[in-house]
C-alpha cells in the first residue's frame, strides 16, 4: 500500500517535472515537451503527405490544416507507425537504402507524429503555422518544371476508353505511332491518366516500343511501366532511351471499374535530350524473375518462387519495382556475383498491391555489376485467409493478367556498360567511397 502510494506520488512528481520542463519559448525539446500541430507536425505533412492528401489528388482526404487533420489523428497514428503511409514499402533493415525518390518518414518524424497524437493532438500557436504550400495544377506534368518546360516535348495519347460502373477488369491493347522522324534520346518519361477521374479506373499501363534498329533487328521492348503511385522515370546523367523514326508504342492498359462511368485516355509525356546531345549509355527496362505458366499457388498456402536472369554484359542497376497481384506478400532482388557471393539489393517485406512504387537508387549506390552476374528474384505469395487482400483463399492461383491471377516479376531498369566503362565507373565509385571515409 505504502509503496503504491509512493509510486503514485513519484509519478505525479515526474509529471510535474516534465510539465515544468516545457521551455517557455515553446520549442519542442527533450522528453515531455509538448508537440504541436502548427509548429512540429504541419511542416512534416506539407513535405510528406500533401502531394497526395490535397483536394483533387489521389488520397481520400486533405491533410493541410489543423481542422482537416484533427479528425484523422487516430488513423494517422496507426498508418504512420506501421509505415503504411506515406506508401514506401522498402525494408529498411536490409539492402540498399539510398533512393532518389524516397518519400518515407524518418524515425524522428514518426516519433514527432506519434507523440503529437499521444499528447492529445494539440493545435498550438497559429503563428507557428507555416504558410500554405503551393501546388501546380492537379493535372500538371511532374517533370516539366525540372527541365524548364511547360509540357513534355512529345505527348503520345492512347485512344479513349470508357469503363462503365461495375464493369469487370479490362485490358486494352493498342498500337499507336510515335510520330518521331529522326533518332531521339529520351531523358525522362511520364505516363498518366489524362483526367483526374481517370485515376480511379487506370490501374496500370505498360508501354512497349516497337522499332527497327540500325542493324535491321526489330526491338520490341518495354519503354515504360506505370501504375498507381508512380511519378515517372528519370534517366541518370549521360543515360537515355533511344526512339527511332517509324517507331510505334504498344499500349497495354489495365482498367478497373468504379461506381460511375468514366472515360479516359492514358497519355505518355516524353522529354528529349537536346538535339546533338547524345548520352553515352542506353537504358532498358527488364521484367526479371517471372515463372510464367509454372507459377503454382495452391489454396490456403504461402509459396515462395524464384526466377533468374544472367546479365549478358556489365551493367548498372537503376531501379527496383516489385510486381505481384493481390496475393503478393514480399519480394526481393539479389545479385549473385561471378565469385558466388550473394548480395541483397532490395527487399519489400509488406507488399501492397495498391502501390506500385519504383525505388530509384541514388547515383552513388546504384549497383555496378560485372558481366555474368545472376539477378535473382524471390517472390512470396500468401494465399491464406490471413492475407486481408485475398479475394478467396480456397482457390488455386496461377499466372495471368487478371488481378485475381498472379505474377512474380520485378521491373528492373538496366544500363549495359562496355567493359572499359564499367571498370572506370567502378574505379570512380571506389575513389568516392575512399574519400568519404
Ligand atoms: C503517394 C500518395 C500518398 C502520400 C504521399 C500519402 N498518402 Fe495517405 N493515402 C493515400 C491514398 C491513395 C490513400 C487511400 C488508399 C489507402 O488507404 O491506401 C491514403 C490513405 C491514408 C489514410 C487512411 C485514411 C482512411 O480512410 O482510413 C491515412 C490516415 C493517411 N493516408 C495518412 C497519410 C499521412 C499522415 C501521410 C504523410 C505522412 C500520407 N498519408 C502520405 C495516398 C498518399
Amino acid at each position: 500500500m505504502r509503496s503504491s502510494a509512493w509510486w503514485h506520488l513519484s509519478r505525479l512528481a515526474l509529471a510535474a517535472a516534465f510539465t515544468l520542463a516545457i521551455p517557455h519559448n515553446g520549442a519542442a525539446q527533450g522528453p515531455g515537451a509538448q508537440v504541436t500541430f502548427t509548429r512540429d507536425v504541419a511542416p512534416i505533412f506539407q513535405a510528406k503527405c500533401e502531394a497526395c492528401h490535397r483536394p483533387g489528388s489521389i488520397a481520400p482526404m486533405a491533410l493541410r490544416t489543423y481542422e482537416e487533420v484533427r479528425p484523422w489523428a487516430r488513423a494517422i497514428r496507426a498508418r504512420v507507425e506501421s509505415r503504411q503511409m506515406p506508401p514506401w514499402h522498402i525494408d529498411k533493415t536490409i539492402g540498399i537504402q539510398k533512393f532518389k525518390n524516397d518519400r518515407s518518414l524518418s524515425d524522428a518524424q514518426i516519433g514527432t507524429i506519434l507523440a503529437w497524437v499521444d499528447q492529445g493532438a494539440f493545435k498550438g500557436d497559429p503563428k507557428d503555422m507555416p504558410s500554405p504550400r503551393q501546388w501546380a495544377s492537379d493535372q500538371g506534368w511532374n517533370y516539366a518544371a525540372r527541365f524548364g518546360q511547360k509540357e513534355p516535348d512529345l505527348i503520345i495519347r492512347n485512344q479513349p476508353w470508357t469503363m462503365k460502373a461495375g464493369d469487370g477488369n479490362t485490358w486494352v491493347k493498342r498500337s499507336v505511332p510515335t510520330g518521331v522522324t529522326e533518332p531521339r534520346w529520351v531523358r525522362a518519361i511520364e505516363v498518366r491518366p489524362s483526367t483526374v477521374k481517370g485515376r480511379k479506373i487506370v490501374h496500370h499501363a505498360n508501354v512497349d516500343i516497337d522499332q527497327v534498329e540500325p542493324d535491321g533487328t526489330v526491338t520490341v521492348g518495354r519503354f515504360m511501366e506505370w501504375a498507381v503511385g508512380k511519378e515517372g522515370e528519370l534517366m541518370r546523367p549521360n543515360t537515355g532511351k533511344l526512339m527511332l523514326p517509324g517507331s510505334r508504342v504498344a499500349w497495354d492498359v489495365h482498367y478497373a471499374s468504379t461506381d460511375e462511368d468514366v472515360t479516359d485516355s492514358v497519355e505518355m509525356g516524353i522529354y528529349f535530350y537536346p538535339k546533338g546531345q547524345e548520352p553515352k549509355y542506353r537504358q532498358t527496362l527488364l521484367a526479371v524473375g517471372s515463372s510464367g505458366s509454372n507459377l503454382d499457388i495452391p489454396p490456403n498456402s504461402i509459396v515462395a518462387s524464384e526466377g533468374f536472369f544472367v546479365l549478358p554484359k556489365a551493367a548498372r542497376i537503376e531501379s527496383f519495382q516489385p510486381h505481384m497481384h493481390l496475393r503478393g506478400k514480399a519480394q526481393s532482388l539479389q545479385a549473385i556475383l561471378p565469385t558466388g557471393q550473394q548480395v541483397m539489393l532490395s527487399h519489400v517485406a509488406e507488399f501492397d498491391f495498391n502501390w506500385h512504387n519504383a525505388y530509384v537508387y541514388e547515383d552513388d549506390v546504384a549497383p555496378l555489376l560485372p558481366k555474368g552476374t545472376v539477378l535473382k528474384v524471390t517472390s512470396w505469395h500468401d494465399n491464406t485467409a490471413a492475407n486481408k487482400g485475398n479475394p478467396d483463399p480456397n482457390v488455386w492461383v496461377g499466372y495471368g493478367d487478371r488481378t485475381v491471377d498472379e505474377m512474380n516479376h520485378v521491373w528492373v531498369n538496366v544500363t549495359y556498360l562496355a567493359e572499359a566503362d564499367y571498370l572506370t565507373e567502378v574505379e570512380v565509385r571506389r575513389t568516392k567511397v575512399t574519400q568519404q571515409q
